[in-house]
């Protein structure tokens, strides 16, 4: 063991050495990242647990997409984009459909990726009955625990974590008002998080909201749920940080780590769930491309100052499936690599402040276990699921 962190050692400092060993080299042009080294498993040699994206069934017979997607080393989590959402799932009362979500969750079972999931209390992409249903407190209580106990249920100890509610907050950081709030208060949060709690105890439970990260009253908000469900006794493990992000309106590094650590003190594990950063003209210009670098950069590089920040995902890699383009007409080419897979400057920005922060993580006599693996609910029984992965796709591979 020690003569291979002696030589994972030696290569990354043979790499610091030619690169002047600052962070600025993260936002050099200059594609060199080790040989094999994909961002999952640089993550991990820097402390984390996953390096991820969301991706779905829709991309399945894409033969060079799925090359990507499959790789651990690239990506150690995945997470179904779409296929598990409460219309996907619970499309009509009572007939719950998994063909698509189980392609998802085998995959990663199959490629030894950590499988987050996404999503259950949700106020879009709900399917009719749940928006047109006239619900008196006691029926729409037991639909939220059906949905989430047989949910939940379904991919019991398939899952690392679950987005338990999702966006609850209008961007003042009162609560969004749709049918939930309408029907139930404030308290369909705890009726959520408690019913995915009895249905998996193993998973961690997440709240996962967007703008956080840029609107001090959304994350005000945030930090009102996070008090509501604490107070009740109600478990809750993180928060997910969406970081839909534009070119040049990122938040820096010390906002960003700022804004985490409100939570991180509360307890919670935090996580960037669905990192992407789009260009707001296009075609991208190359210092337009320099600026996304440089804001991918400060986003990862906020986690890694994070030490309860577990992890990242990006919310697809390839601007091929990007979700932007037809959401925000306009906007674009927000992922790391182009719709025809080529590696963008910002994946090799990133890729580069990861070889630093790898290096800093041996140097510092860092060993296998991520920093941020140990604290909270990763259980016992939880561990073992997940160390398996870690050691064959992450630090296994790093470790020369
Ligand atoms: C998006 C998907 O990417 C799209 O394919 C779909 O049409 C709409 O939803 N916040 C979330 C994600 O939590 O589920 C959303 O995903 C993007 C915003």
């Amino acid at each position: 063991m020690a003569r291979r962190i002696l030589a994972s050692l030696t290569m990354l400092s043979g790499l610091l050495a030619s690169s002047g060993g600052s962070r600025a080299w993260a936002q050099a042009t200059s594609p060199s990242p080790p040989a094999g080294q994909g961002l999952h498993s640089l993550f991990v040699a820097s402390g984390k647990l996953f390096f991820g994206t969301a991706t779905d069934t829709n991309n399945i017979n894409d033969v060079p997409y799925q090359a990507i997607a499959t790789n651990q080393s690239e990506f150690g989590m995945i997470v179904p984009e779409n296929s598990q959402k409460w219309e996907a799932v619970q499309p009509t009362l009572r007939q719950f459909v998994y063909n698509n979500s189980d392609v998802v969750a085998s995959r990663a079972k199959a490629n030894r990726q950590l499988f987050r999931c996404h999503t259950l209390t949700w106020h879009s992409q709900l399917p009719q009955f749940v928006s047109t249903t006239s619900w008196t407190r006691a029926t729409l209580t037991a639909a939220i625990q059906a949905h989430i106990a047989n949910v939940v249920g379904h991919f019991k100890g398939q899952c690392y974590s679950w987005d338990v509610v999702n966006e609850a907050l209008a961007d003042n950081g009162t609560f969004r008002n749709d049918v939930f709030l309408q029907t139930l208060g404030t308290d369909y949060l705890g009726i959520s998080f408690t019913a995915a709690a009895a249905a998996d105890p193993d998973t961690k439970l997440y709240y996962n909201d967007f703008n956080l990260e840029t609107i001090k009253a959304k994350a005000d908000g945030a930090v009102a749920i996070v008090k509501i469900l604490q107070s009740a006794n109600v478990r809750i493990d993180g928060v997910g940080f969406q970081a839909h992000f534009n070119v040049g309106q990122t938040p820096n590094k010390t906002s960003l780590v700022a804004t985490m650590e409100r939570f991180t003190s509360l307890g919670l594990d935090v996580t960037l769930s669905e990192l992407d950063i789009a260009h707001t003209k296009l075609p991208a210009t190359p210092s337009a491309l320099e600026q996304q670098s440089r804001d991918y950069v400060s986003a990862v590089d906020a986690c890694l100052a994070v030490p309860k920040c577990v992890g990242i995902t990006v919310w697809q890699f390839t601007d091929k499936y990007s979700w932007i383009p037809s959401t925000f007409p306009g906007k674009g080419d927000a992922c790391l690599f182009t719709a025809n897979y080529t590696k963008k400057p910002a994946y090799f920005a990133v890729s580069n402040l990861l070889v630093q922060a790898a290096a800093a993580q041996v140097q510092a006599g860092g060993t296998s276990a991520p920093a941020s693996a140990s604290p909270t609910a990763i259980t016992a029984k939880g561990l073992g699921n997940f160390l398996l992965p870690l050691v064959g796709n992450g630090f296994g591979m790093f470790l020369i």
